[in-house]
């Protein structure tokens, strides 16, 4: 039998992640949205430095880091980045030096300790060297610029995409499609969070490979649906390309779900509480305000507004972000009363 990812196969790959990531069961959610089957892939679960949806893109873009013969890498994320995070943990055990380039004041207001616990936290832990840019600069200029620095400096750099969102970081989620599959092969809706695009384009070009027709709703976690959305259509036609079936690849068959993102960016309205509050109390899952948080408010309002009748299963995507929890010290109290 010939292999639908034999291209995937190919490419570069680290081990970085435990995978497969466990698929639950959860039943008690499931019942009080009214869905016949819901399981939980648990990607918050993929262990290198408390996991999440960035270590298996990892897998591939640092192993073409590598492959370049990287000694240093380059990243930008906003403080509270799980990309940022994954990354660092990811090049301390790889043994490559790690510079993130920390986009500050994008929000307009925080709690106390979002600037300095959670994912920051931990950036610092796995020995990241933290460049502060200010959000209202020119962004991407500065973080050219520190690669530029490092590499005036002699350094063979190698800059991570935003969210490692490129077609490399999205074989990471052909991966992941894959083994949703196997795991669940009646499976008819994956919902998860969207935001740099790679998750959901990796979703799309596996299953399109697999030839499976589960449909596939990112729901989007930037309050930009449009732009989330056209940067699906290109990085997926990309990893389509990848996969060799880009002939096959279709835009319309690309769905982000608008109105689950509060009013901005990391800012958490009722649906994102009440999501976090559910999943918790119905299946002791611990989700951020600022990603899971709003991939479950999408899942809860798409049920309640009917989109799963048809009775398919549904596999939610835990895309981790669990540390950005305790940035949200005030939202996590408000919602646990
Ligand atoms: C926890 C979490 N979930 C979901 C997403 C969205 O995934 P993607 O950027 O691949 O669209 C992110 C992105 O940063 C994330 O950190």
């Amino acid at each position: 039998m010939t292999d639908a990812l034999a291209a995937l196969r190919d490419l570069p790959r680290l081990l970085l992640a435990h995978l497969p990531t466990p698929m639950e069961a959860a039943p008690r959610l499931g019942a009080l949205l009214g869905l016949a089957s819901l399981r939980v892939k648990r990607d918050d679960c993929t262990g290198l430095g408390l996991g999440g949806n960035k270590i298996r893109k990892l897998e591939f873009d640092l192993a073409a880091a590598q492959a370049a013969g990287a000694d240093c890498v380059v990243c930008g994320g906003v403080v509270q980045s799980n990309t940022a995070r994954q990354v660092a943990a990811a090049c301390a055990k790889l043994g490559i030096a790690c510079h993130l380039g920390i986009m500050r004041g994008r929000l307009s207001a925080t709690e106390p300790g979002y600037e300095e616990t959670g994912n920051i936290l931990l950036d610092r832990l796995y020995g990241a060297v933290i460049h502060n840019i200010p959000w209202d600069e020119d962004r991407n200029a500065r973080l050219h610029g520190i690669a530029d620095d490092l590499r005036a400096e002699g350094r063979r750099v190698y800059l991570v995409p935003y969210g490692a969102s490129d077609a490399l970081g999205a074989m990471g989620y052909v991966v992941a499609a894959e083994e949703i599959i196997r795991d669940c092969p009646e499976v008819a809706w994956i919902v998860h969070g969207s935001g740099s695009a790679g998750t959901q384009a990796g979703l799309l070009a596996g299953l399109l490979a697999l030839g499976h027709p589960a449909r596939v709703i990112g729901v989007d976690v930037d309050a930009q649906p449009a732009r989330v959305r056209a940067d699906v259509c290109r990085v997926g036609r990309e990893a389509a390309a990848l996969l060799g079936v880009a002939g096959r690849w279709e835009d319309d068959r690309v769905e982000v779900a608008a109105g689950w993102s509060g009013p901005a960016y990391g800012v958490a309205d009722a649906t994102t509480e009440e999501a976090i509050r559910l999943a918790a109390r119905c299946e002791g899952l611990a989700l951020d305000p600022v990603y899971a948080g709003k991939g479950m408010a999408g899942l809860i309002g798409l049920a309640r507004q009917g989109r799963f009748r048809d009775g398919g299963t549904v596999v939610w995507i835990h895309t981790g972000g669990s540390p950005g929890i305790f940035a949200y010290p005030e939202t996590m109290a408000r919602l646990s009363r």
